[in-house]
């Protein structure tokens, strides 16, 4: 990924992290990389993702279809939500900001960025619908993982039905998709 940004020109990268320990591990690993920018805390508003988790009608009556992943079960709702404290790295209890999305993009709105969206599975729908929301009519690159889980099959249905979005590309079998939006 770094070696195809600089290739392509993309002179700044950022990471955003919700857990202390797994932000500090990525910033040590990513180390020798100085156009990479690691950012602790939440990409989305906290009240809204917790809100988004708990309404999301996928996690509260699953049916047999669409047959897609979800995480946590029989309880996904509790483990997304554990998630969005920083529970995959182990360090729940601290207060990391949030609205990270808000803050960063609109001073990349107009110089087309790429999205690279892969966070918990209970705020994939959220993370996608807010970078949308930031960029307006701007147009920008968005790499989605995990379409076929819970994280971001229904953001791979906008995409595919939205005409902004050209060369929608799919692959389905490792679970990812890529598409440029037109704005
Ligand atoms: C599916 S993993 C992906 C990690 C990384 N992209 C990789 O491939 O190794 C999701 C990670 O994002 C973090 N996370 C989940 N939701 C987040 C959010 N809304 N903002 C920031 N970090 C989040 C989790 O703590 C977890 O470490």
């Amino acid at each position: 990924m770094i070696e195809v940004a600089a290739a392509c020109g993309i002179p700044r990268i950022y990471t955003m992290e919700i857990s202390r320990n797994l932000f500090e591990e990525s910033r040590r690993n990513l180390a020798n990389f100085p156009q990479v920018e690691c950012l602790w805390g939440l990409s989305v508003d906290k009240h809204e993702a917790a809100e988004f988790i708990q309404q999301d009608p996928l996690l509260r009556e699953r049916g047999p279809e669409p047959d897609i992943y979800i995480d946590f079960l029989p309880d996904p709702v509790a483990g997304y939500l554990r998630e969005l404290e920083g529970a995959l790295g182990g360090d729940e209890g601290l207060a990391p900001p949030d609205r990270l999305l808000q803050t960063l993009v609109p001073s990349f709105v107009d110089r087309r960025p790429l999205f690279c969206l892969d966070s918990a599975g209970g705020v994939g729908l959220l993370e996608y619908q807010t970078v949308r929301r930031l960029l307006g009519r701007n147009p920008f690159i968005v790499w989605i993982d995990d379409v076929n889980h819970v994280k971001h099959y229904r953001s791979l249905l906008d995409l595919q039905s939205d005409p902004a979005a050209s060369h929608v590309s799919l692959n389905w079998d490792e679970g990812w998709g890529v598409a440029l939006v037109n704005g």
